[in-house]
């Protein structure tokens, strides 16, 4: 027997084909990399989350000399949204990044820590989290269920 996993999302072609809620959102998100706290990498990443309630909050990676214990900008945000809003679902979270390094534009793709992260907020809101994820221009990917991008993930139910 054999399973199959498979999934698609859109893509588009820059901010200026996505409508005005998604593009604000993402320029919030682009804005904030400017907060970063990234002396190591130079890769400051920005992530901008819409609530159901309608809060905006962003978040920004932050590294530290010992660099494991540096965190991504969207465990951050999670951590954040769930200390100011526990159990708020949230709608959209547009990520994206400067790279002082050199231009990229690649769409950024959120870590395997942040996947896990970002499912287990999924399941405790029992929402959906649409990612829309971009690079410092060009092409953009909107995908409409973070877990997606974790198949065969462990979650609480394994535990019980
Ligand atoms: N980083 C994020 O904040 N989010 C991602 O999705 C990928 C990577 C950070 C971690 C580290 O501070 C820097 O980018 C380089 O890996």
């Amino acid at each position: 027997m054999q399973r199959s996993f498979q999934f698609s999302y859109e893509v588009f072609d820059s901010i200026a084909a996505l409508n005005d809620s998604d593009a604000n959102l993402l320029n919030c998100a682009k804005e904030i990399t400017a907060k970063a706290y990234a002396p190591y990498s130079n890769f400051q990443v920005g992530s901008a989350a819409m609530l159901e309630n309608g809060e905006v909050v962003v978040g920004t990676n932050q590294e530290n000399a010992s660099f494991p214990v540096g965190i991504c900008s969207e465990r951050v945000l999670l951590s954040t949204i769930s200390s100011l809003f526990p159990d708020m679902p949230i709608h959209t979270i547009a990520i994206s990044y400067t790279n002082k390094n050199g231009v990229s534009h690649s769409p950024i793709s959120p870590c395997g820590l942040c996947r896990q992260s970002l499912l287990e907020y999924q399941k405790r809101t029992k929402k959906s989290i649409r990612l829309i994820l971009s690079g410092m221009d060009g092409e953009i990917f909107v995908i409409e269920d973070a877990s997606m991008l974790l198949p065969l993930s462990f979650g609480g139910k394994d535990l019980e």
